[in-house]
């Protein structure tokens, strides 16, 4: 025993021993580095911190780097971070995780802020038992391969370049066990998409990636057919904008254009692949129609667009046309994006200041196909910043058919918001391609945080859909939900966005099962004779007593 304390004591003291020494060599090191680096700073003259405060004012890199990552952390209230506050990244892992979301004491949503959505709750919510599930829904139903599903939550474009391998491989396997679909994002399709048999709507971005002809630079008939020949290829997405850079095609910098990436893509290794800001064949709504027409005839399922809105007045140009022509050569869907939607990389002016938000774009978008009785013929899928099940369920109040997220889906990956999908130093290895970064990425555990984050944002959004007295989600309507204007008090969606032809889009939800449920001025419509409120009083009492 005393043998054994000895050989500690000994141990120990060498430890001291070498600790002593690497203290007494670093305090010389910066007893040299420290003139060097304060002589540097006063002579040079290209930054004035540095000038002014010698030595110090380099750590002001420092911080400002390890801010973007602590500030959510220690700093930031968990409602006032962008793009996304603590409390939806919250959500978001929990759901993931499939761990319990709920809350206790009380919220912490200072519920009287202009713009806050409420739900307009109803006094006899649906009972479980009376729950409908989600419906299938086909698009495209006079395609030679119309697409039907039941997912209304859906994963959103993402090359393959812009996030990683095992990221790809994940979210198609979580999708594949969810029954959601996946887009590709304007990269083209890579093995990694296919490998889990998801359903997969293929995008084709401005340049073409996937389906260009590599010496015309147009798109390639046979590429085209080729693609279309996977089963899993449900849909094709044309990508005119998206959110976070409408005008400004995709920007992958050269550091993520790997060797497999640029084979996909058609394009050189290791230089920024960068797509032109439009689709160059495309430069009217007549064009736009036609290539609508040739794709979906070349690949025989449905085709639409993705696109921002910048104003009504293409809606009302475009319309015309597919009116003019024939209902049938309308886009079998249309994706409409945030202007604050997400992006791998964009220029600021793009990213901050162009393009209109969900809640002006959508509504609008709806109203309008309602308007020139396309509602019906076009799906809209919603866009933008849509991670939780209220702004699911918001979105399918306004009229969306489908939702679908990226960000959302990249927090169910781990995504801690470090703002580095531009670089390739991610630091939970979704949007890079650095191996070391990648290793705490395993697809096959991480596909199951994106198939229990579908499932809980689906459960919760039907939880919604109920307190709300409908049935199941897509029954939700502008009724359902309600924004807080400056003066406090909140108004209801209908009325914020009044529709001419808004009544065809509640008929066409079935709305109105209950009284209660939303369809308040329908009433009248009602047969009262059976109801508790045509009872006289007396009566009523007399029932009370001969069903005891
Ligand atoms: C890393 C990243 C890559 C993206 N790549 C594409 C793309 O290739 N094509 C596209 O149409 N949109 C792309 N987007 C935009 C998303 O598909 C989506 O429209 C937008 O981020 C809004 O959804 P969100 O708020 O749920 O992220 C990308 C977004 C992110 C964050």
């Amino acid at each position: 025993m005393d043998d054994f304390l000895q050989i500690g004591k000994t141990w120990i003291g060498y430890g001291l021993e070498i600790s002593q020494d690497l203290f007494s060599i670093l305090f010389l090191i910066l007893l040299v580095c420290i003139p060097i680096l304060y002589i540097t700073d006063i002579t040079q003259s290209k930054h004035a911190v540095r000038r002014n405060f010698p030595v110090i004012g380099r750590f002001r890199y420092f911080f400002e780097h390890v801010g973007e990552f602590f500030r959510q952390y220690f700093f930031s209230m968990d409602r006032e971070e962008m793009p996304f506050n603590r409390a939806q990244r919250s959500w978001v892992y929990r759901a993931a995780k499939d761990i319990s979301n709920t809350i206790a004491f009380g919220s912490s949503r200072d519920i009287s802020k202009v713009g806050t959505v409420l739900f307009a709750n109803c006094p006899y919510p649906t009972l479980g038992e009376d729950a409908a599930p989600l419906a299938k829904q086909t698009i495209g139903p006079e395609c030679r391969h119309p697409f039907t599903t039941k997912s209304v939550f859906n994963i959103s474009g993402m090359s393959y370049g812009a996030i990683s391998k095992p990221a790809i491989l994940a979210l198609a396997e979580g999708a594949k066990k969810s029954g959601c679909w996946m887009n590709t994002g304007e990269g083209g399709l890579s093995k990694y998409h296919l490998q889990s048999g998801c359903d997969i709507v293929f995008q084709i971005g401005t340049a073409k990636y996937g389906v260009r002809d590599l010496i015309s630079g147009k798109l390639s008939e046979s590429k085209l057919r080729e693609v279309s020949l996977h089963n899993q290829v449900r849909m094709f997405e044309i990508k005119l904008s998206q959110g976070g850079k409408p005008g400004k095609g995709g920007i992958l910098p050269g550091d993520k254009v790997t060797k497999e990436v640029a084979d996909i893509r058609g394009v050189r290794m290791g230089e920024d692949s960068i797509s032109p800001n439009r689709h160059p064949d495309i430069s009217s709504d007549e064009d736009l129609l036609d290539m609508i027409a040739f794709i979906r005839e070349i690949t025989g399922k449905p085709v639409g667009f993705k696109c921002v809105i910048g104003s009504e007045d293409w809606l009302d140009r475009l319309f015309q046309l597919i009116t003019v022509r024939g209902k049938s050569t309308a886009p079998d869907f249309i994706t409409v994006d945030s202007a604050d939607g997400g992006t791998g990389a964009a220029p600021m002016p793009l990213l901050d200041d162009m393009g209109l938000p969900l809640k002006e774009s959508l509504p609008m978008l709806v109203n309008k196909l309602n308007q020139y009785d396309l509602y019906e013929r076009v799906n809209v899928i919603a866009s933008g910043k849509l991670v939780t099940p209220a702004d699911v369920a918001w979105a399918l109040c306004l009229g969306a058919e489908f939702v679908s997220s990226a960000r959302g889906f990249m927090f169910s990956l781990g995504c801690i918001q470090a703002l580095q999908c531009n670089k390739n130093t991610c630091p939970t290895g979704i949007a890079t391609h650095d191996k070391g970064l990648q290793r705490g990425l395993n697809p096959h555990l991480k596909s199951l945080r994106v198939a229990n984050y579908v499932k809980n944002i689906v459960h919760e959004v039907g939880m919604i859909a109920h307190s709300c007295g409908v049935n199941h989600p897509r029954e939700l309507n502008r009724r359902h939900a309600r924004v807080v204007q400056e003066n406090g008090l909140s108004v209801p969606l209908n009325i914020l966005y009044p529709s001419e032809g808004y009544e065809s889009v509640v008929e066409r939800r079935n709305l109105g099962a209950r009284p209660w449920s939303g369809r308040q001025d329908d009433n009248e419509d009602i047969n009262l004779e059976n109801t508790v409120v045509n009872i006289p009083l007396k009566q009523l009492s007399e029932k009370a007593d001969s069903s005891l």
